[in-house]
């Protein structure tokens, strides 16, 4: 078993060349996976390969070159189309990551809206989640209310959500409901699918943002019914610089265009424009094709991670890392971790404060000691700050990490901390 689990992990773990970089002379331990994954042998070479061998501009051109360049990015929609189970091609558009997907959607949608209509975020949403509803709101006079966590309602510590709310603040005026799949700050699994049938009953469409939920839950996005789901390649092993917006066809269809440019039309006359059809509309411009293209190797790698006896392993090592994290945060009185909520599913996403020390110190000291953390906002300051905090430490687990990372991590912490305190 210890056998196994050993040669699994070390196999997985040789697939990134930069997990075995040092840092400050010492082994570098990466734990700030929630920010950007470490990439695989497999999409470095693809990339490698692609940009020599296959590098022309997609959809446009009548020689070979284009065309290889155009199958591997068209392939690379397949890839996403079935990895999160979309109905067809036509659902999946490719955006420059999670932000513009969600911009794409605040952007579109609420060109309908108007003064007094609403639009339903939650308190544990990422900036790109908060942030481009208010752009389209002040647009048109609409208002962004926020279903409150535990914390702004004095009903606990944990971050988590009050979903026990949304019965009463689903009225007629709410005309979107924007979540989170998993929150970049407390690791917690949302119960989206129940949510989105609350809010399907009521005729509101659901945007999802996924960008931390694609890499910890399987997901199917029929089965979990939302109108959009939103997604980065650079979180999930893929390349920087792309992300997936999946949209159901009825809805995408009664969208505007987000921008305007080459690839998106049918027809240009200097006096009107018709549009391509989905998912092209929403294409406009030369995409990061070798970006995108990159996406069927990292998804075949995320599936690989997940499949068979690597996947059992794997899972495995999730749950004790997950656990013992858990235990060593949670016996220091010292240490303050949010993200602790019973009954809902917690992913190794670890964020938390130590009492008197300051988390960006805290940081620089790690990473003199090869750990890599985040420190600050994290793009959640309303979350962050809601705990009376203006600052927070992260560390934030792939599945190619290992307990003996968790223990090398806990181990410099408690230095760092005897350092500071
Ligand atoms: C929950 C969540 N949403 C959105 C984003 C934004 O992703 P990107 O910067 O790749 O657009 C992040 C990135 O950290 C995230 O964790």
């Amino acid at each position: 078993m210890e056998d196994a689990r050993i040669k699994i992990l070390s196999e997985v773990r040789g697939l990134f060349p930069a997990l075995s970089e040092k840092m400050n002379g010492e082994p570098l331990v990466y734990l700030d996976n929630a920010a950007t994954t470490q990439k695989p042998i497999q999409v470095l070479d693809f990339l490698g390969d692609a940009m020599v061998r296959s590098n022309a501009n997609v959809h446009r051109s009548m020689y070979e070159l284009s065309d290889r360049s155009t199958t591997l990015y068209e392939n690379a929609r397949e890839k996403v189309r079935a990895f999160v189970n979309a109905p067809g091609r036509e659902n999946i558009i490719f955006t420059s990551g999670t932000t513009a997907s969600i911009n794409l959607v605040a952007d579109t949608f609420c060109r309908r809206l108007g003064p007094g209509d609403e639009i339903l975020i939650e308190g544990d949403s990422h900036h790109s989640n908060i942030v481009p509803w208010q752009l389209a709101a002040e647009r048109n006079g609409a208002v962004v209310k926020v279903i409150p966590t535990d914390v702004m309602l004095g009903a606990g510590r944990s971050g988590r959500v009050a979903f026990e709310m949304l019965d009463q603040m689903l009225s007629d005026r709410v005309k979107i409901l924007a979540l989170t799949h998993i929150s970049n700050i407390t690791g917690l699994v949302n119960p989206v699918g129940d949510i989105i049938s609350k809010a399907h009953a009521r005729g509101i469409p659901v945007l999802v943002d996924g960008a931390q939920g694609i890499v910890h839950e399987k997901v199917d996005v029929q089965a979990m019914d939302c109108d959009f789901y939103a997604f980065s390649a650079h979180k999930i092993y893929g390349a920087t610089g792309v992300g997936v917006l999946y949209g159901k066809t009825e809805i995408l269809e009664t969208l505007p265009p987000y921008m305007g440019g080459g690839d998106m039309v049918e027809t240009v006359t200097y006096g009107k424009t018709t549009y391509a059809p989905l998912p092209l509309k929403f294409e406009a411009g030369t995409p990061n094709f070798t970006g995108a293209a990159s996406l069927t190797p990292a998804l075949e790698f995320a599936e690989y991670l997940r499949e068979g006896e690597t996947g059992c392993v794997l899972g495995e090592e999730e749950e004790r890392i997950t656990s013992f994290m858990t235990g060593a945060l949670t016996s220091d009185p010292d240490i303050e971790v949010y993200g602790m909520a019973d009954g809902l599913k917690k992913t190794p996403i670890f964020t938390f404060n130590i009492r008197g020390v300051n988390a960006g110190d805290l940081a620089q000291l790690l990473d003199k000691m090869g750990v890599a953390v985040r420190s600050g906002l994290m793009c959640a300051e309303p979350l962050i700050n809601s705990f009376g905090a203006n600052s927070a430490l992260r560390a934030s687990f792939a599945p190619y990490n290992t307990l003996e990372e968790a223990q090398v991590f806990i181990k410099c912490l408690q230095r760092a901390k005897n350092m500071l305190l």
